[in-house]
């Protein structure tokens, strides 16, 4: 049964009346739809008159521009040039500000890599939160306050913070965030969480659970969605997921969405196959309550990072490299158009007490998906 069939448009509704993401999304009732910025497209006009366009992306993230290796590549030196300059176009344009991330394995200076007491670490993360997070306290809709802790295995991920801190380190990076930026939404963010259900998903609830029983407020999960066309986790299966992160926290989002083609140049096939897959996502944010928004990792092929990190994938964006809108983007409008009209969200899925609901998760989840969800990895700044 397909809920979005409805075609009752309600007059307590106000759509746009041009067919773009944000506007649509939030008629949908979602709070955004969103896109990675990376500070070498910032001199693009052509691109930046789309990500300034606040109907089109009503929610931007830095995709490098606020990491460690930016934010404080001594110890003690900070520096906010490539952080501000995505940041300032929201402020610019209203848009909303996810701010990306404070404490990340990757993208890290050498000088936090060394081996440092339980102590030492623990004063490195107090200082690198309080002056990044302070310096942007006020803008952040969200901080992706720790991002990738787990392995797909379900371990803690060898950091050099879990080496000094054992999860500890988690519960004080959201603590200390907390204090700092207090009106910040605070996020967990990872890759290869998204269907359900897998060991990392299942050690990532435990992890949760136990940040949150140790004091820390944890506001939301980020789940990142990198996947691939023909293999991108279904709707029930990325429902299932986060009927299970609802339990421990009050916002889900879709943060870095991208579905890259394994095989170049596509057929038309093809390009339909990947608006399907996109569809899932959208509709499984869409029918889940805490589900916030759907951010991509940016929106044209002319800037994703897939080609550099697999070689022969790639176009996995809304947009072509030439700045055209693919039919995946059609069909996003369409279902959130759809969903608009239907007033999906105005009606709250019944909840259940959380005691009787299994923490993981539906009938026939694929365990067997390790492959296909990568991680956001570095990528350099010029
Ligand atoms: C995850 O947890 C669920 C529910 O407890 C269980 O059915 C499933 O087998 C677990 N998956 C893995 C890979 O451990």
């Amino acid at each position: 049964m397909h809920v979005l069939k409805a075609l009752i448009v309600t007059s307590t509704l106000t759509f746009p009346a041009l067919g773009q993401l944000d506007s649509w999304a939030k008629a949908a009732g979602l709070k955004y739809f969103g896109t990675a910025v990376d500070n070498p497209s910032l001199n693009n006009q052509a691109y930046m008159k789309i990500v300034r366009d606040a109907d089109e992306f009503g929610q931007i993230t830095p995709a490098n521009g606020q990491k460690w290796s930016n934010t404080e590549s001594g110890q003690g030196r900070f520096s906010y040039g490539t952080g501000d300059a995505i940041a300032n176009v929201p402020k610019q344009t209203g848009q909303l500000l996810r701010c990306h991330t404070l404490v990340w394995y990757n993208q890290l200076p050498s000088w936090v890599s060394s081996s440092f007491s339980r102590d030492q670490m623990q004063r490195i993360i107090t200082s690198h939160i309080q002056n990044v997070a302070g310096h942007y306290k006020g803008q952040c809709y969200a901080w992706d306050v720790v991002n990738e802790a787990m392995e797909d295995d379900g371990k803690f991920r060898q950091s050099p913070m879990y080496k000094a801190m054992g999860v500890d380190y988690i519960t004080h990076s959201f603590k200390t965030a907390a204090q700092t930026d207090p009106g910040a939404k605070l996020y967990y963010n990872d890759f290869n969480i998204e269907r359900c259900c897998n060991a990392k998903i299942n050690a990532t609830l435990v992890m949760l659970k136990t940040v949150i029983a140790a004091g820390a407020r944890v506001d939301g999960v980020g789940m990142q969605g990198h996947s691939r066309v023909g293999k991108s986790p279904s709707k029930r299966e990325l429902k299932d997921t986060m009927a299970a992160f609802s339990q421990l926290v009050d916002e889900l989002a879709y943060t870095e969405i991208d579905i890259r083609h394994t095989k170049l140049p596509t057929t038309a096939a093809d390009r339909e196959q990947q608006a399907k897959d996109y569809l899932e996502v959208v509709g499984a944010c869409l029918e889940t309550p805490k589900c916030v928004g759907i951010t991509v990792w940016d929106f044209t092929d002319q800037y994703s990072w897939i080609p550099g990190q697999y070689s022969g994938e790639g176009e996995a964006c809304l947009w072509d490299k030439s700045l055209n809108k693919k039919p995946a983007y059609t069909s996003v409008i369409s279902l959130l158009q759809s969903a608009a009209s239907a007033g999906l969200r105005k009606t709250p899925a019944p909840t259940a007490p959380v005691s009787t609901v299994p923490l993981c998760c539906g009938q026939g989840a694929d365990n067997h998906d390790t492959i296909d969800l990568i991680s956001e990895q570095p990528r350099k700044l010029k």
